[in-house]
């Protein structure tokens, strides 16, 4: 059959293959496209290359050129990005001039204040700083025009955990960059003189994988800001000395802030849970003291994460820890302990205190009764529990076994 059908082709097809039902044929033309086809992909690579070669050339003899477009349509792209940022945030046109003031009117943290914003009704809390020299007191007294009308150059701030104090020192030194990168800043208004360097030191970013502790870090980047600020700088000094035990930290912390002062005399906020450094502000003519406000209420502490002057007088350590929701138990011991701690002057009398204090006093009583016979069926029934092969259903049934067995225990 397929024999009689071939023998009907006509000249041009070149027989292949012949097998029990079927012949095969091809043609010139179709011999010459399979060959094409064949080689159409090589061929595309090859060009694909060569194209992608003359392209890098060409750019690369325009780099120049090309380098300037693309640095000019960033600018175009951030310039209009930051003033619709600008619009957004409600933001102001900073003054920035020669001056060594830093004063800045309802300032506000950008990324901390798009989160207040979003979850609680009450918003973010703006602050204001001032950080341009303090009148000193030859200058007020002979009327100098051009002596400052700040509180001083140098804030200590204390104030419990949570009330704001590190959303404040960021706030303050995001508003400089701004500033002197030539945006406008989110606060109602600022004037700053130029800042020659920002230095912070916040965060405990531990550096375990070189080696190196979190109060290492903290030392050496410490170190870097005394070594290296000039009184055009601006400092951030987050709980300096947080690191390490507490009389090593205040004496870091306390030589710290003498230094910045004296030495370095860099407009700065120092934000710090060692009230007694307050005591600074009535030795050193440009340390202020502020605090964050912070209402309590029935035993428990609300923030209004607003800075206002003064010294906090306590850090409310123990009502944070209650709203983090540590046991009562806890909560009562630790309430006890600082009682007995402040009354006895900051633990110097370690010894007597801890005998006076019965560990557990104000825990409920850990009575230890004998074993009972339910007690010894319950812990064998959870002994040769074996969780991971349960399904929910046979852990279910479990719970009322249990529940079971201790309630015949109650009614025997
Ligand atoms: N000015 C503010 N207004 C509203 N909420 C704030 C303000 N400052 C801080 N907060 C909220 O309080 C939290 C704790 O602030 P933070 O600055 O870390 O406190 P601190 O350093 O005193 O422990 C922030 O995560 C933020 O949610
Ligand atoms: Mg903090």
């Amino acid at each position: 059959m397929a024999q009689r059908n071939a023998e009907k082709l006509g000249d041009g097809f070149i027989h292949r293959q012949t097998m029990a039902q079927v012949m095969r044929f091809t043609t010139t033309e179709l011999g010459e496209l399979e060959g094409r086809i064949r080689s159409a992909g090589d061929r595309a690579m090859a060009l694909e290359e060569s194209h992608f070669a003359a392209l890098a050339d060409a750019v690369l003899q325009r780099a120049g050129p090309l380098a300037a477009t693309a640095g000019a349509l960033a600018a175009l792209d951030a310039a209009p990005g930051l003033a619709e940022r600008a619009r957004e945030a409600d933001s102001c046109r900073p003054v920035v001039d020669a001056s060594l003031e830093f004063s800045i009117s309802a300032g506000r943290h950008p990324v901390v204040e798009a989160f207040a914003t979003a979850d609680d009704g009450a918003g973010f809390q703006p602050n204001d700083s001032d950080l341009g020299p303090a009148a000193n007191r030859t200058a007020a007294v002979s009327g100098d025009d051009d002596a400052g009308t700040s509180p001083g150059r140098l804030w200590l701030l204390t104030g419990p955990n949570m009330a704001g104090k590190s959303t404040f020192l960021r706030q303050n030194a995001l508003i400089a960059i701004l500033a002197q990168m030539g945006s406008f800043v989110p606060a109602a208004a600022a004037r700053i003189g130029v800042v020659d360097r920002l230095f912070s030191r916040v965060g405990a970013a531990d550096d375990l994988a070189r080696g190196r502790s979190t109060f290492m870090v903290e030392m050496v980047e410490t170190a870097a800001i005394l070594n290296q600020a000039t009184d055009r700088s601006l400092v951030i000094l987050d709980e300096i000395g947080r690191g390490t035990a507490t009389y090593d930290g205040l004496a870091i912390a306390w030589a710290t802030v003498e230094a910045l002062h004296e030495t370095n005399r860099s407009r700065g906020l120092f934000a710090t849970h060692y009230h007694e450094l307050t005591a600074l502000a009535e030795r050193l003519e440009q340390v202020t003291c502020r605090t964050m406000r912070g209402m309590e209420w029935k035993g428990s502490i609300r923030f209004l994460h607003q800075v206002i002057p003064g010294a906090a007088d306590r850090s409310y350590g123990v009502q944070v820890a209650r709203l983090a929701g540590l046991p009562r138990a806890v909560i009562k011991r630790a309430e006890a302990v600082l009682k007995r701690l402040e009354a006895e002057g900051g633990g110097r009398r370690k010894v007597s205190f801890a005998d006076d204090l019965p560990l557990f006093a104000s825990a409920p009583a850990a009575t230890a009764p004998e074993a009972r016979p339910s007690d010894l069926r319950l812990r064998s029934a959870l002994t040769d529990l074996r969780p991971d092969d349960m399904t929910p259903r046979e852990a279910h049934d479990m719970l009322y076994r249990l529940r079971e067995m201790l309630e015949g225990e109650d009614d025997g």
